[in-house]
Parts: C-alpha cells; structure tokens; sequence
C-alpha cells in the first residue's frame, strides 16, 4: 500500500479499487450538513467528478442540502467500500459550481432525468407519487418537441477538502488512518491518527 500524500491521486487509486468489488453505485457517498441551529443533515448523493478542486455532485439547489449548504458553506462527505474495509472522509468548504458547468452536466443526462429535475421540488412535501407523476407528464408535455433546459433551481455543488482521511481496517482494531491536511505551501501532509 503506497500512502500518497496526494489525496486526488490517492482518492483515485483507492475509487478504482472500490468500484472493482461495489458492483451497484460505488460512486455513492454520504454527504453531511449542518443547519444554522446546529443540527447535523446527512443523505446520500452520487459523485460525478473529482479533480484536483474538489468532488462534485448535483441537486436541487431548493433543497434542505442545499439550504445547508449555502447556510454553513461547509460539508462532508464519506465512501464506505466495505469489500476493502475502507473508509474514505473528505471535508471542508462548499461552492456551487460554474452555471456552464451544471448546463453541460444537465445537457448530458437522460430526458427522463431532466424531467424529473423540473418536477420535483426536492425537500418540500407532496400529495405523494401520483402527483410527482402528474407533474412529470405536464412537465413533459410542457417540452413536447425541444430540448428540456436546466432548471434555474437546480445545479452542481463543489465540496473543496482541506481535510481528507483515509482509512484502511485490519484485524484487532489495529486499523490505520491516514489523514491529509494542506501544508500551507499549495500542497499536502500527511499524518497517521490512532485507530
Ligand atoms: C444511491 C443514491 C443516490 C442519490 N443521489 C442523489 C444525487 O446525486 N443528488 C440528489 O440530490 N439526491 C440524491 N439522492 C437522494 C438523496 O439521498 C436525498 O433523498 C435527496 O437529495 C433529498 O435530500 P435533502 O432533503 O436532505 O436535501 C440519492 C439517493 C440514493 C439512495
């Protein structure tokens, strides 16, 4: 095991392990919010890109996530790969993305998703799945015939850590921790915690 002090490319060493044993949405992370009361919010949301800014992923920009995090501007998110015993936490600041960007994700997803995107207004309540399906069909006859654009309320959002930990399980609870923090100098450091 070679401990990068890199945690794009060691991020990326350790997601293609995991995707090769998580056969169903190993891209799947859970992503932790904070109200202004304090409370802690958590769902799972897919990663759709890493690069060396930060993770990003899409949502409805009306949603409590949403409202979390434009309140706080922070987040954390976590992959569990547990075929690996591995944990994966990445935290720090968050930003919506560039509005180019979202566009170019959106124009890329199936119609039924954009739909879907149009139709529900995530977070708020609802008479329940007949409605959200009544809504789809008056949304998908309101773009009869033309591409479905993105909807103004939903987009990206770009977790950018400045604290990454790694962790790798082994027998006795003797597991290790590998946690990366910025060194001030535009790159990394790295520190092992006890287990
Ligand atoms: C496997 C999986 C993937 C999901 N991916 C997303 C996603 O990428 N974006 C999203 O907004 N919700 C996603 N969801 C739904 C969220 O978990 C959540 O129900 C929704 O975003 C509303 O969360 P909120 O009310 O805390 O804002 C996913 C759920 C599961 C189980």
């Amino acid at each position: 095991m070679s401990w990068s002090t890199d945690p794009t490319q060691l991020f990326q060493t350790w997601f293609a392990e995991g995707v090769a044993t998580e056969p169903r949405v190993p891209e799947a992370m859970q992503l932790a919010t904070v109200s202004t009361d304090g409370r802690p919010g958590l769902r799972t949301v897919l990663l759709k890109e890493l690069d060396a800014q930060g993770l990003v992923f899409y949502t409805n920009y009306g949603s409590r996530k949403a409202r979390e995090l434009d309140g706080s501007g922070y987040a954390t998110a976590l992959f569990h790969f547990k075929g690996l015993e591995r944990q994966i936490i990445a935290e720090g600041r968050v930003e919506r993305v560039p509005e180019a960007m979202s566009d170019a994700y959106h124009a890329s997803r199936p119609r039924g998703s954009q739909i879907g995107a149009w139709a529900s207004s995530q977070s708020a309540p609802t008479a329940g799945r007949d409605a959200l399906l009544a809504e789809v069909e008056r949304q998908t006859e309101r773009f009869e015939g033309r591409d479905v654009p993105r909807p103004p309320h939903w987009g990206g959002y770009r977790l950018v850590p400045d604290r990454w930990e790694f962790w790798q399980g082994h027998p006795d609870r003797l597991h290790e921790r590998w946690e990366l923090t910025p060194d001030g100098e535009g790159g990394w450091t790295g520190r092992w915690l006890q287990p």
